[in-house]
């Protein structure tokens, strides 16, 4: 099996890059996965911070074969499944009190929930009589997923320049961002929160009742690289949402099943979303899973209304996938993962992260170190005195992110955090089984690659 191939040839596998070559793996063990090689990597990044469990847990794959051999598949027009039944029960609950009474839509990742919760925004509005509302906010440096409608509300410029003329434009309004706050904030970005949600209501105002819902993630994900949002910001964009009957999605694709310390970070701020979108952690990466949690008003609008949600993917509610996710959903309860992720609490695996990663600060060219749980990013810049980033070209994490893989340390590098073209960070999210000597370890490689990558002038 090849892991590169000459240029102007290729495998037969359509890879994400016909440059890069790429090693073939072959098994995962907790932190750990190896490469046909033979050749260890420590998973500090839990791949794309999909794995929160470890990888090569028995238990989901007993669970998963066991769903195979009884019921692999039915038609979710045909047919319920009691595996898919249980656990939209299970994963009510963990959403917890705001979703009581609510329902849950599973798919086969965070793209398929985001189309799933715009087009079940749209139909709540038309179910209640508001046939106006069509329109989807969201914030700019976002990510929501590569299909068209997900595109459509992601602001990420990199990932959608080129499909731009087949999106439907809605507006993009202002992110935090404290470490580049557009309000020069004196304050430690106290009170900048109710600046931005104020654009938020600005734009709802000036779109002519046409706004159905507005979409954000709690914590960026891979985009912007973790940022939180600053005090107050969140609870003010939900009471504007709700003033002008805009249903507020929540995309925890990234920061949901306990990868913030809380088993959605919406709790970190108390506030109760209408819609929550879900993937990567929930099944941890043991099946293609996701998930939108639908709260009892949007529900009810439908059940009452049309009785009858216009949407459907073949695959939804796969019996092995909710298998696989359901069998994930106990071992993270029954091991307690969601406290090991709390980096408020002292001892805590993620405040170990947190410290260890705090300690990058003092390091050449490391800018800002933010995040919140089993969430971080180290964003890295030109001068540390101006802020200014590296020039795209150099694609300063990309060359982190390689010299870590020489070190054995896999690392999720991006670019665009600044202006959607410039700036360099890397997303850090390892599995909750890491320990506090692989947390040393991995951050003392990747002090080293990051001193070895900075340009010699
Ligand atoms: C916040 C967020 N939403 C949606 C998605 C899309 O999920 P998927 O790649 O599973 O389709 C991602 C993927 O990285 C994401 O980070």
């Amino acid at each position: 099996m090849p892991d590169s191939v000459a240029v102007g040839s290729y495998s037969a596998l359509l890879r994400r890059s016909f440059r890069k070559s790429f090693p073939p793996a072959v098994r995962g063990e907790g932190v750990y996965l190896w490469d046909a090689r033979g050749k260890r990597y420590l998973d500090f990044s839990g791949s794309a911070a999909v794995n929160f469990i470890g990888h090569g847990v028995a238990e989901i794959a007993a669970a998963m074969a066991a769903q195979a051999k009884q019921l692999e598949f039915v038609h979710s027009s045909q047919f319920t499944t009691p595996v898919a039944e249980e656990y939209a029960a299970e994963l009510l609950e963990f959403a917890g009190r705001n979703f009581e009474g609510g329902c849950v839509y599973f798919t086969c990742g965070g793209s398929e929930s985001v189309e799933t919760a715009l087009k079940l925004a749209r139909q709540y509005q038309v179910e209640i009589g508001q046939t106006k509302r069509y329109q989807v906010i969201s914030r700019g440096q976002s990510y929501h997923g590569s299909t068209l409608g997900a595109m459509s509300v992601s602001g990420n410029k990199r990932r959608r320049e080129i499909y731009r003329p087949m999106v439907r434009e809605f507006a993009h309004v202002a992110f935090p961002y404290c470490y580049r706050c557009a309000f020069d904030c004196t304050d430690s970005c106290r009170r900048c929160g109710q600046e931005y949600a104020a654009e938020l209501e600005k734009a709802i105002e000036s779109a002519n009742g046409e706004v159905a819902a507005f979409i954000v993630e709690p914590v960026s994900g891979a985009t912007l690289g973790a940022v939180v949002p600053p005090p107050g910001y969140l609870q003010s964009v939900a009471e504007i949402c709700r003033r002008h009957g805009v249903l507020l999605i929540v995309d925890e694709v990234i920061s949901g099943m306990g990868r913030t310390g809380r088993n959605f970070a919406v709790e970190h701020w108390d506030v109760a979303p209408d819609i929550l979108v879900t993937a990567k952690g929930l099944s941890s990466g043991y099946a293609p899973l996701g998930a939108v949690v639908v709260s009892k008003r949007v529900a009810d609008a439908i059940a009452d209304g049309s009785g009858f949600f216009m949407h459907g993917f073949t695959y939804n509610s796969h019996p092995i996938s909710v298998a696989a996710g359901s069998a994930v959903l106990k071992l993270l309860q029954k091991e307690e993962l969601v406290r090991a992720a709390d980096s408020e609490r002292q001892g805590s695996t993620a405040a170990t992260l947190r410290s260890a990663l705090e300690g990058l600060r003092d390091a050449n060219s490391v800018g800002d170190v933010r995040g919140i749980g089993l969430l971080w990013a180290v964003e890295f810049v030109a001068d540390k005195a101006t802020k200014q980033p590296f020039p795209p070209k150099l694609n300063f994490a990309g060359r982190v992110a390689l010299a870590a893989v020489e070190r054995g340390l896999l690392v999720y590098p991006v670019q665009g955090c600044v202006d959607g073209d410039s700036g360099d960070h890397l997303v850090i999210a390892p599995p909750a089984v890491i320990t506090a000597d692989q947390i040393d370890w991995s951050v003392k490689q990747l002090r080293e690659a990051i001193q070895e990558s900075v340009p010699r002038t």
